[in-house]
């Protein structure tokens, strides 16, 4: 197996669960030194559980992202647990549905969506450059989504624009910071394989159904497709890729 990562410390936030989980096992299967990030400490340490089964080096540290102070502290300890941060995927996100339009989404929400999907991947961005460009660079992934840059439906409002968000932050950013020597660059998933993709009430097998009519693919990517892609964005494979916005969706998009 290719070792791509071999030495390097790569940070990911929202590693508890779903997609961030699979993209932190798959950093360590090729040999990185993973800093699993998240509001959940149990749910950390069951993915540090995984990896470290499967011969990997992990450590979990809980961290907020909305909050500045406490995405800056992540960074510092993640530099201090294994020496460095040669990579970071800003992943932590937050749904809010409800089929809400532009007029009726409730504040709350939007407030949420942002503070977490937008001003958390700005607060993590601004920690992981603060490092990398004093220490000779790295590579940056955020985790955006086809809906909102690349796709727009009824009802997701909020979702969509913090997730626009993300792939213009992703783009402004990596203008402002390859002369840093700092890759950045975002994956952005369609349905894929996570709570999060289902809706309210529904099975896994609905869901099967459901991504049959949705997708020109026909099913939902799986967390190892989405991980895929962001592991080759990180790997020197990608080494002229910057402002990227990839998305793997399945032709949702196309
Ligand atoms: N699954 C899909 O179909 C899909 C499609 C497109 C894009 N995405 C994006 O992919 C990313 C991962 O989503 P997922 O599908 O894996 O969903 P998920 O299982 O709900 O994962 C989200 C993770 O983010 C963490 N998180 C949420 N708020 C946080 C905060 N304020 N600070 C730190 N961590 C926080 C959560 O852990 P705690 O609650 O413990 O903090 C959780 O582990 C998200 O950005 C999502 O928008 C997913």
């Amino acid at each position: 197996m290719s070792a791509r990562f071999t030495d390097r410390t790569v940070l990911v936030t929202g590693a508890g669960s779903g997609l961030g989980r699979a993209i932190a096992l798959a950093f360590a299967a090729e040999g990185a030194k993973v800093v699993t990030a998240g509001r959940t400490a149990e749910s950390l340490d069951a993915t540090v559980a995984l990896i470290e089964a499967a011969g990997g080096t992990a450590a979990a540290v809980t961290a907020d992202v909305s909050s500045a102070g406490s995405t800056r502290e992540l960074v510092r300890r993640a530099v201090e647990l294994f020496g460095g941060l040669d990579v970071a995927v800003n992943n932590a996100g937050v749904f809010r549905g409800g089929g809400h339009s532009a007029a009726d989404l409730p504040l709350e929400d939007w407030r949420t969506l942002l503070d977490t999907n937008v001003t958390g991947v700005l607060h993590a961005l601004q920690a992981e450059v603060g490092h990398m460009r004093a220490n000779g660079g790295g590579a940056i992934v955020n985790i955006a989504s086809n809906l909102g840059p690349h796709v727009r439906v009824p009802g997701l409002f909020g979702y969509q624009v913090s997730k626009a968000a993300v792939s213009a932050i992703t783009r402004a950013a990596a203008l402002d910071h390859i002369g840093d020597g700092i890759r950045i660059n975002a994956v952005s998933p369609g349905a894929a394989e996570s709570t999060m993709s289902l809706r309210p009430g529904e099975t896994e097998a609905e869901r099967e159904v459901r991504m049959k009519e949705q997708s020109p693919l026909g099913r939902i990517s799986s967390a190892a497709e989405v991980a895929a892609a962001v592991l080759y964005l990180a790997s020197d494979d990608a080494g002229s890729a910057v402002g990227t916005d990839l998305v793997i969706d399945g032709g949702v998009a196309a």
